[in-house]
């Protein structure tokens, strides 16, 4: 392995508008492609993997004791670079491997401590991680606080999902005055419109275009995706006819993917 060339894509936006339903909709277009994949649930409130239909036995936040004792503990005989590669083959452990994809769930963030040292250390280790993969998938939770503990620092597309309120196009417009404030770098910040209806769907582009965001694709509200959800059952299960997938293809491959 050793791509030059990984494509991290992070999706973002307002509580509920279909984060998670769009992350796990590109996963599974993915999947059927072929790619060396790495999904990054990085909601606090772990919701990926289960939509995903994957069972995760550890996630990040589990192991920050331990990470935060390899890395703190006064050493002398144990150099930085060993700290490091310590950390480096738990967080290996970590991730579950599924037969088209490897997921990583970061889990809650830290309690009371700091953890300061052990971020900066995995901050390191996940852009070395991502290198090793085509894609990289990251589902994100709903608020903007999370932009300045970032997990990863280059992100290719930043995928801004938002429902037809007026509240989540506020939610996108603040998603891309933060990346420019912070200096990110992020290439290009997309807005998916997500349950989209013949109702709303003019109003939904207008509204777009009005504030100048760069709509990349309007996923239908799917009866089909309510109808897996309530009964628990992974998107992955979606049929290839399904309104929503067939969108999420769209964009896929608008997206170069
Ligand atoms: N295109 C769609 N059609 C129908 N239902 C959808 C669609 N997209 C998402 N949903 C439903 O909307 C609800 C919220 O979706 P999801 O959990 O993906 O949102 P989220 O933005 O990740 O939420 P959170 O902010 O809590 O992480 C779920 O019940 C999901 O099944
Ligand atoms: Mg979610």
């Amino acid at each position: 392995m050793g791509y030059s060339v990984t494509k991290i894509i992070a999706i973002t936006g307002k509580g509920g508008t279909g984060k998670t339903a769009v992350a796990a909709l590109l996963i599974r277009y993915l999947c059927k492609n072929d790619k060396f994949l790495l999904a990054v649930d990085a909601d606090a409130d772990t919701n990926l993997p289960e939509t995903l239909g994957c069972e995760v036995k550890q996630t990040i936040g589990d192991a920050k004791e331990f990470l935060q004792e390899v890395a703190t503990n006064p050493r002398p005989d144990q150099p930085d670079t060993n700290k490091v590669s310590l950390l480096q083959s738990k967080i290996y452990e970590i991730i579950e491997e599924m037969p088209c994809y490897d997921l990583l769930v970061m889990g809650r963030p830290e309690g009371s401590g700091c953890y300061c040292y052990v971020n900066n250390l995995l901050r390191g280790i996940m852009d070395k991680l991502v290198q090793n993969y085509d894609v990289v998938v990251m589902d994100t939770e709903a608020g903007l606080e999370h932009f300045s503990r970032k997990i990863v620092r280059d992100i290719d597309s930043l995928i801004v999902v938002t429902d037809a309120s007026r509240r989540g196009f506020r939610t996108a417009e603040r998603i891309r005055e933060l990346v420019d404030e912070l200096e990110a770098n992020v290439k290009n910040v997309y807005v998916i419109a997500n349950k989209v209806t013949d109702v709303n769907r003019d109003q939904i582009e207008k509204l777009a275009g009005d504030l100048g965001l760069d709509l990349i694709g309007m996923v239908p509200l799917d009866p089909k995706v309510e109808e897996l959800d309530i009964g628990g059952i992974p998107l992955s299960e979606l049929p290839d006819d399904s309104i929503a997938v067939r969108e999420v293809e769209n964009i896929a491959k608008k997206l170069g993917l």
